[in-house]
């Protein structure tokens, strides 16, 4: 298995090209089932996620062909499999989002229930409960969800949960939609970045839907939908992520492509917590060699503080001074970076769903484990910074959702490797 092996100390400096965001191509690869020909879309992140939506999206007999590095072409025209099986939900969660594409394109699905994951149990209630309301019906056999959608019709769904609103069953309920006849109206929708990129390309493809960017959509069912041409948005939580690699090493990075419109929350609070971000034509420039400050944090659905950047915030509220406060709201166990983060010196303690962080002079580098996608992502954090050598294991997680993060971290100073 891959490691990484960091040496901390460096100040980073330069320029990280941003990739495209996997959390929009992951819905909008399975939207292109929809079109009546191929779709072609860009700026596609080379991350392991992609590669399991893709094989996916084959086995249900879509053609998937990847004509650039950067660059996928779905031909839904071979779509008859309505299965997608464990094997494949079970590696990646968001899987999931090819229940609603699947109804709206051939009427049917059945998906394996994906089950737990590390950042905590992940229901799929609000996904159920919203393609109910529009007429499918859906039972549970053998691990499987089976749905069928020939008689479904616009109809009023509420996505609204415990913990607000939910990306993925937004992402469903709007795939499914946009074929049914009549109108759908999808009250406590989404609204994040990548919602919103899914609903342009869902126009682009000839779908009506109204309401883009805010909490109520209007979906008025059309019989047909083209393929098309489509540039996935910036990778907001990548962008995020190098905002703080460049504010923790007290460096100065230039992060090409991103955009700060989707980034609101994060910015506000890297400003507060005394480091310097300024929005330019073409990316973001972020400095982090002036006086800290602590902060409190709380995660929420967009436009709040991203539950997907709380693990790396963490990571730098460990070496600023002072007594720092996260709350998370959206996955009220994602903590698993905890323990980690402790044995490497820092000082986290939990309080039910909330972190107490009492800044450290210094990390300490060690062997530490990754358990998720961003706790990956805030171990490599905390090593660019610790005293001495950290070794990250598990770094197929990081793998799944960063693109070449040892090599655009090199580029810019860090001492990373990777050993194979
Ligand atoms: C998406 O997951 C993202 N994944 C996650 O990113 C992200 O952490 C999450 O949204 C929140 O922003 C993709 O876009 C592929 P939710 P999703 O449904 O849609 C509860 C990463 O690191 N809920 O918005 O699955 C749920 O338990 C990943 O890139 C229900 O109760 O998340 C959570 O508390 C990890 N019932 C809250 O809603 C449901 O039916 C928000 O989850 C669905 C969700």
């Amino acid at each position: 298995m891959d490691k990484i092996v960091i040496r901390g100390g460096r100040k980073l400096r330069g320029t990280v090209r941003i990739s495209g965001s996997k959390n929009a191509a992951l819905p909008i690869m399975a939207a292109a089932l929809l079109g009546d020909g191929p779709s072609r879309i860009r700026n596609v992140p080379r991350v392991a996620d992609i590669r399991t939506m893709s094989d996916i999206l084959s086995s249900l007999g879509a053609r998937v062909d990847f004509p650039k590095p950067h660059e996928v072409v779905i031909d839904p025209a071979g779509l008859s499999n309505p299965t997608a099986p464990y094997e494949l939900v079970s590696k990646m969660r968001a899987s999931i989002c090819v229940l609603g594409p699947l109804l709206g394109a051939i009427g049917k699905a059945r998906i394996s229930l994906p089950g737990g994951c590390a950042i905590g149990s992940r229901p799929i209630d609000l996904h159920l409960k919203g393609l109910n309301q529009l007429g499918a019906s859906m039972r549970l056999s053998h691990g499987f969800v089976i749905a069928n959608g020939k008689r479904m019709r616009g109809a009023d769904v509420f996505l609204g949960g415990r913990f607000g609103s939910s990306v993925l069953a937004t992402a469903n309920i709007l795939m499914a939609a946009v074929k049914t006849p009549g109108v759908t109206r999808i009250e406590g929708a989404a609204c994040e970045p990548e919602i919103v990129d899914l609903a342009r390309f869902l126009q682009a493809m000839g779908a009506r839907i109204g309401g883009v960017e805010s909490h109520s959509l209007r979906v008025e069912g059309v019989r047909r939908l083209k393929g098309v041409d489509h540039t996935l948005i910036p990778d907001r939580i990548e962008t995020g992520t190098y905002m703080i690699a460049a504010a923790i090493t007290r460096g100065e990075l230039f992060l090409k492509g991103a955009r700060a419109d989707h980034l609101r929350a994060v910015i506000e609070k890297l400003q507060e917590a005394g480091v310097w971000v300024e929005a330019r034509a073409g990316g973001i420039r972020v400095n982090g060699a002036g006086a800290r400050r602590v902060v409190e944090i709380t995660t929420h659905p967009y436009p709040g503080f991203p539950t997907d950047i709380q693990a790396q915030m963490m990571t730098f509220m460990t070496v600023s001074p002072g007594i720092s406060v996260i709350t998370e709201k959206v996955f009220t166990e994602r903590f698993m970076h905890v323990p980690e983060l402790n044995r490497m010196a820092a000082r986290i303690s939990l309080e039910g769903s909330s972190a107490i962080i009492r800044g450290v002079r210094a990390l300490s580098g060690a062997p530490v484990m990754a358990s998720d996608l961003r706790a990956s992502a805030a171990l490599i954090l905390a090593g660019l910074v610790a005293r001495g050598e950290t070794t990250v294991d598990r770094i197929y997680h990081i793998d799944r959702g960063y693109e070449d993060i040892e090599g655009k971290l090199k580029r810019v100073g860090a001492a990373i490797e990777r050993i194979r």
